[in-house]
């Protein structure tokens, strides 16, 4: 059997707080494997963010441990790339400069000698995968929100890590900027096979993009309430798969899980006409 990529044992956070401690996570108990896309669902402030902080190694867990390529996470590496909701391009380098600094880190990291022009070639291929070498001379303020979110894939990307961590990396963007990124991003992971964890409050996104789907219980001591398996075929179409009735259940068994298991608010006189978490 294959071992997995990512293994999260017993996995929990407490906070100090003035009153003692604040228990944000409890025995959060996950395996991925190499090549798996899987989204975090849960209502705001259930810990998914604490839970990516904690593979990506910006925070230590008070409980368990996170093993990523049978190497326990003591910190940050190249190896878990973060994207977040809100780009963290340098602004005074341009589009260009800010992949290349990526893959000069990693070959720092590595010990290892880039020429200019194998590094020029690794700069434009992965502007390339996002669809960005026309804008590659400018700077992140003169570039819309949906075009420096790509670029922070591209850089995220570049780093080749192990597991790509992204937070709510589209919550930011309009409806069509976003359908266009997941598209994208199905694309490269098609390309590249890799192992995404990605946190959503999209229904839609989560079953559309996802090989599973991991939907976390509220908090405090929040953990991992149920973990659906999205068989559906790819590649994936949005337009076909809004008629599809496995692609229906899904979403449901989502909706199910958020709005009448774990709900968070009483239910309203009025139907609810967002479905996002
Ligand atoms: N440094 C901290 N000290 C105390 N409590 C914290 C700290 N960081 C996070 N928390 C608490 O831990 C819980 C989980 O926070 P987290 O940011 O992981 O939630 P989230 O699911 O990502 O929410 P959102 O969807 O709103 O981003 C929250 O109750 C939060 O208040
Ligand atoms: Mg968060």
């Amino acid at each position: 059997m294959q071992k997995p990529l990512l293994e999260l044992t017993q996995l929990g956070m407490r906070y100090p707080v003035a009153t003692g401690e604040f228990v944000a996570l409890k025995d959060v108990n996950l395996t991925v494997n190499k090549g798996e896309f899987i989204s975090l669902i849960g209502h705001s402030g259930c810990g998914k963010s604490t839970v990516l902080d904690l593979i990506a190694g910006l925070q230590m867990p008070t409980d368990g441990g996170v093993i990523v390529s049978n190497k326990e996470v003591a910190g940050p590496g190249p190896d878990r790339a973060v994207v977040f909701q809100h780009h963290a391009l340098l602004p005074w380098l341009t589009v260009y400069q800010n992949v290349e600094l990526a893959l000069k880190q990693v070959a720092i990291h590595q010990k290892q000698k880039v020429s200019k022009t194998l590094l020029n070639q690794q700069v434009m291929h992965y502007l390339e995968l996002v669809q960005m070498t026309h804008a590659s001379d400018k700077k992140p303020d003169e570039i819309s929100g949906g075009m420096k979110q790509r670029v922070g894939i591209a850089r995220a990307l570049a780093m080749q890590p192990n597991v790509l961590l992204m937070d709510e990396p589209f919550g930011a963007l309009d409806a069509l900027t976003r359908a266009h990124l997941q598209d994208a991003l199905m694309a490269i992971q098609t390309e590249l096979n890799n192992t995404i964890i990605m946190i959503t409050h999209d229904v839609d996104e989560a079953v559309l993009l996802s090989d599973r789907i991991v939907m976390m219980s509220n908090g405090p001591a929040a953990t991992i309430g149920q973990v659906l398996a999205v068989d559906l075929p790819r590649p994936r179409n949005r337009v076909s798969l809004s008629n599809n009735e496995g692609y229906q259940y899904l979403r449901q068994q989502v909706l199910q899980f958020l709005y009448e298991k774990h709900c968070k608010v009483k239910p309203m006189t009025q139907p609810r006409t967002q479905e996002v978490a």
